[in-house]
This record gives C-alpha cells, sequence and structure tokens, in this order.
C-alpha cells in the first residue's frame, strides 16, 4: 500500500509468533501488489535493505532484481556476504556492480568532509540508475524505508534520503514492506525470513562508509589500513563477547604522520584510533570503555598486522562535544 500508516494500535513486533504473521501478511501484499512485474533493490547489505530483499525473493523471487553498488568504501567482507547470502543462499537475481575505481577516483584529492558526502551519494544515485536503465520492464522500485524515517521527515529532523535522487525517467511505484516497522522490529523479522545474525544484529554503518573514517582526502592505502584495522577491531570485539553489546565501535585513520621504530629502524607511519560508543538516540554519546588487556591486545595485533601504523589510540570523548564519525 502507497503512503501506508503505521496503525497506533500496532503490536509491538516482539517474538517469532508475530514477526510469522508480518510476513505472512506482506508477502500475500507484495504479490498482489507487483503481479508478474519486475521490482529494483539497490541492495546494501544494511539491515532495512537486506530484510526487503529477503521478504521479496519469498514474495516474487526472482521478479525482484537486486543491485548491489561496491563503492570501494565498504568493510571487510560485507560485498562477499552480500553475494553470498543472497545469491548463492537465496538464489536472488543480484547484480554485483564493483565500481570501486570510479569512486576512489572521483573522490581523489577531495578533502572537504560535505564535498565527500556529496560525490558519494551522487555518484551511487548514477551507477544505480546506470544499471536501472540497462534492465527491461522494471515497475516498482523497493526500498527500506522504515517508520522512524518517515516521523523524522514529517519532523523536519532529516530528509527522507530513501526516495527519490533517481533521474525523470526513472520513476517507478514504491514498494516499501518495512515502512510500518521500528527498527527493533525489522531485525526480528529479519531474523525469521533466516538472514544470519551479523547481519541482522550489525551495529550502524554510515551510507559514506569507510569514507568518513579516512579523514581528508582518501588515499587506497589509508583506506586500506582502516579496513584492515576495522576488521581486526570487530574480530576482537565478536571474540570478547562485545559485539551486540556496544552501539557502535570502528577505527579512524587520520592523514597524520609520527615517528615509531620498528626492528632498530625509524618509521613515520599513521596513527590508528579507535572509538567505542553506546547511545539510544545517537543525539548524546558515551564511550564504552576497554578492559586494558583487551585494548594491550588491539594495539599489538593492530601496529602488528596493519601496514602504515606505528601509534593506536583510543577517543575518549562523549558526544557531545565530538560526534562519532570524525567528519
Ligand atoms: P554523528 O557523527 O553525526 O553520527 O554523531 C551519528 C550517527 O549517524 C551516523 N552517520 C551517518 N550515517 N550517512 C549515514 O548514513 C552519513 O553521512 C552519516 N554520518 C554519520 C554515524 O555512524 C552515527 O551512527
Amino acid at each position: 500500500m502507497i503512503n501506508e500508516r503505521r496503525p497506533e494500535d500496532m503490536q509491538r513486533i516482539t517474538n517469532a509468533e508475530l514477526a510469522d504473521r508480518y510476513i505472512a501478511e506482506q508477502i500475500q501484499k507484495l504479490q498482489e501488489q507487483i503481479g508478474d512485474k519486475k521490482v529494483l533493490l539497490a541492495l546494501s547489505g544494511g539491515v532495512d535493505s537486506s530484510v526487503v530483499a529477503a521478504l521479496l525473493i519469498k514474495a516474487v523471487g526472482r521478479q525482484l532484481v537486486c543491485v548491489h553498488v561496491n563503492h570501494g568504501l565498504l568493510r571487510k567482507g560485507e560485498p562477499e556476504q552480500v553475494i553470498e547470502v543472497f545469491q548463492n543462499r537465496m538464489n536472488a537475481n543480484l547484480i554485483y556492480v564493483d565500481a570501486s575505481d570510479r569512486f576512489l577516483d572521483r573522490l581523489s584529492g577531495v578533502s572537504d568532509p560535505e564535498e565527500k558526502r556529496k560525490i558519494i551519494g551522487g555518484e551511487f544515485i548514477q551507477v544505480f540508475a546506470e544499471e536501472a536503465h540497462k534492465l527491461d520492464g522494471i515497475e516498482f522500485l523497493a526500498q527500506g524505508t522504515i517508520w522512524p524515517d518517515i516521523l523524522e521527515s514529517e519532523a523536519g529532523i532529516k530528509a527522507h534520503h530513501n526516495a527519490g535522487g533517481l533521474p525523470e525517467d526513472l520513476q517507478f511505484e514504491l514498494v516499501e514492506p518495512v515502512r510500518i516497522l521500528f527498527k527493533d522490529e525489522v531485525r526480528v523479522v529479519g531474523e525469521r525470513l533466516g538472514l544470519p545474525p551479523e547481519m541482522v544484529y550489525r551495529q550502524p554503518f554510515p551510507g559514506p562508509g569507510l569514507g568518513v573514517r579516512c579523514p581528508g582526502a582518501i588515499t587506497r592505502d589509508r583506506l586500506e589500513a582502516v579496513r584492515e584495522s576495522d576488521a581486526i577491531l570487530r574480530e576482537e570485539f565478536k571474540k570478547n563477547g562485545l559485539e551486540g553489546k556496544v552501539w557502535q565501535y570502528f577505527t579512524v585513520v587520520p592523514d597524520f604522520k609520527s615517528t615509531g621504530v620498528k626492528d632498530g629502524k625509524r618509521t613515520f607511519d599513521w596513527c590508528c584510533i579507535i572509538r567505542a560508543i553506546n547511545t539510544t538516540d545517537v543525539m548524546e554519546v558515551t564511550v564504552e570503555h576497554l578492559p586494558d588487556q583487551l585494548i594491550d591486545h588491539l594495539v599489538s595485533r593492530i601496529v602488528t598486522e596493519v601496514p602504515g601504523i606505528n601509534r593506536v589510540l583510543f577517543d575518549y570523548t562523549p558526544k557531545p562535544p565530538a560526534t562519532v564519525e570524525f567528519e
């Protein structure tokens, strides 16, 4: 249903039974809306678009065309996970576009944070539109809009950027099967649809991806240092039972070098900053203090395993005054 609103008395979906009922209702609605037509979806691998994909695969199978754009700023293993879960396990009709070079070339030498965001967002729409133009017979565009997106855009807090952005000749009818759900409900539904827990319960990840964690002009080597250190941090959080408990945790590698020493020789390399925070609404955040032993282990792994890093720092600053991301 277009512009559907969450009924005031709708019961919060908190368990398998309620999720199963929602899934069954949505499958029926989606089949009625879509019939034998084709639906297009930009599948980022985030919770919302993944749940939308899984619902649509159940409802219309390969009439759903998923486009996964790798902008080169994804975390280690993310594109592979999207391909494994959707193409291999769910037999989705998935188009994988590796546009890393294109994005990184466009971003080369650009240091202004907002300019970087604009380039990433604009390029994303272009790549997606190019793929859409290659397809025939698409009538619907699926989106992972959720209920807080609608509430926030109505309250004027943030523009609801899920919609729009596509060129005039690519205006499709919208399909929004998680539109009336809150995030926690989307996760319960995702679990019942058989998505892996690490996908359903993953921490928030910004649209511009690792681009905002490589402050200033992005270079491929520094971006790689962000990606590798982030992978180590995530692995250690998982091993130490912190995954799913800490709201958001990541590494940042600023464009700044300092002196170090390795094997008796002078080094001049970057530092890696670890940030781990908790919050309920991201307006205010507190810092998660890590056990000393874990910090020591992280420092040791990062300086040993990540090329270009000779120093590890920890960010103890809450929000305000610092924002979560560095830019
Ligand atoms: P800040 O840095 O504003 O972050 O304190 C608050 C939350 O928003 C995420 N964030 C973004 N998400 N596009 C996104 O989709 C962005 O440009 C962006 N900037 C920040 C950030 O990761 C945190 O969860």
